[in-house]
């Protein structure tokens, strides 16, 4: 057994020892080599009892005073390495609340669709129900039903994108204007006997060959059709007169026809609207031709009605000051985000 003062040197070693630990591992394994099983202070203490009874008080205070001292430099050593790596996590988990959230962008409707609900609103608003077609057309809905012949230029290639079939037959196309769905609503109300009379609109996505500022691929229209005993050419204008004042909320806006040719309508017109101290076209219209009658099972000697097709794209660039089409199809958010929901 040797001298308790002789293990005085053990509380400097052992605080040395403990400074280098890096973590709490490496400090349990200095801690085994002067308090564990073997450890020096254990052994101390293990020798005691070959000690006589006089000695042993003052020599198990003795190594009591190193032990206690070991083991405060060994909590002191763990809590500081415990509070540094305390610190070190709530450093790299730090959230920096003063920075500007990246929030939640607000989703908003196209302006083209803004003015499609827009333009089925007014018409709903007269009895006008909204009637959809597809946009992949046989020949027969897109031309012949429509009285277009063969030799019609709207049905060249550079008009018209054809598609391909399966047993490779051109037979089919992506529409041209929404004029079908006049054919395929006629053609439905005949079948299950719902009308005529009949009123409604066709809004929807048609296609061409052209691409500029003013031209789109992929463009478009509403389709407007009204059939009765006795619709007229008068109530044409005042059905297109009334949707542009309420449109473009100006009651001083006027609509003026010029005549024009459409196989499907007879008599057949474009349609201009005043603006800034001009004319704009706006569309086409007239009253639907006997043929397109025929060829949908309507009898043309009882029932008359008129047809009309707007630009959509043209309605909304005049309304919102748009001066270019392409802007509308670029996907820009500094330009969507330019309209409201
Ligand atoms: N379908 C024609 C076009 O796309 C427009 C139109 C529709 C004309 C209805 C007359 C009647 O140009």
């Amino acid at each position: 057994m040797q001298n308790a003062h002789s293990l005085e040197h053990l509380i400097p070693e052992a605080e040395a020892e403990f400074a280098a630990c890096a973590n709490v591992n490496d400090l349990e394994n200095a801690k085994a080599r002067y308090l564990g099983k073997s450890g020096a202070l254990t052994e101390a203490l293990k020798g005691l009892g070959k000690l006589s009874n006089e000695e042993r008080p003052a020599a198990g205070a003795a190594i009591n005073v190193v032990k206690q001292a070991v083991e405060a430099a060994l909590k002191a050593r763990r809590d500081a390495i415990l509070m540094a790596e305390q610190n070190l996590q709530l450093a790299s988990e730090t959230l920096d609340v003063t920075l500007p959230a990246r929030g939640q962008q607000a989703g908003g409707l196209h302006p083209v669709s803004l003015t499609l609900a827009r333009i089925e609103k007014l018409f709903h608003s007269i009895g006008f129900d909204v009637a959809e077609g597809p946009e992949i057309e046989s020949d027969f809905y897109n031309f012949t039903a429509l009285n277009i012949p063969e030799n019609h230029p709207a049905r060249a290639m550079h008009d018209t994108f054809y598609v391909d079939t399966a047993d490779g037959k051109l037979d089919h196309v992506l529409r041209t204007h929404t004029s079908p769905v006049q054919v395929h609503y006629m053609q439905n109300a005949m079948k299950d006997k719902s009308g005529p009379p009949l009123k409604i609109i066709a809004p929807g996505r048609v296609y061409r060959v052209d691409s500029d500022a003013t031209h789109s691929p992929m463009f478009h229209q509403v389709e407007g059709l009204w059939v009765d005993e006795d619709v007229s050419f008068a109530n044409l204008k005042g059905v297109v007169q009334d949707f542009l004042q309420r449109f473009f909320e100006r009651d001083d806006l006027q609509v003026r026809f010029r005549p024009s040719f459409f196989p499907f309508t007879e008599p057949s017109a474009e349609m201009d609207m005043s603006w800034n101290g001009g004319w704009l076209e706006i569309g086409g219209c007239g009253m639907v031709h006997p043929e397109v009658f025929k060829h949908v099972g309507i009898d043309a000697e009882k029932y008359r009605g008129f047809a009309f097709g707007l630009g959509v794209e043209r309605l909304t660039m005049l309304r919102y000051g748009v001066n270019d089409l392409r802007h509308f199809f670029n996907n820009d958010l500094r330009f969507l985000q330019q309209f409201g929901r």
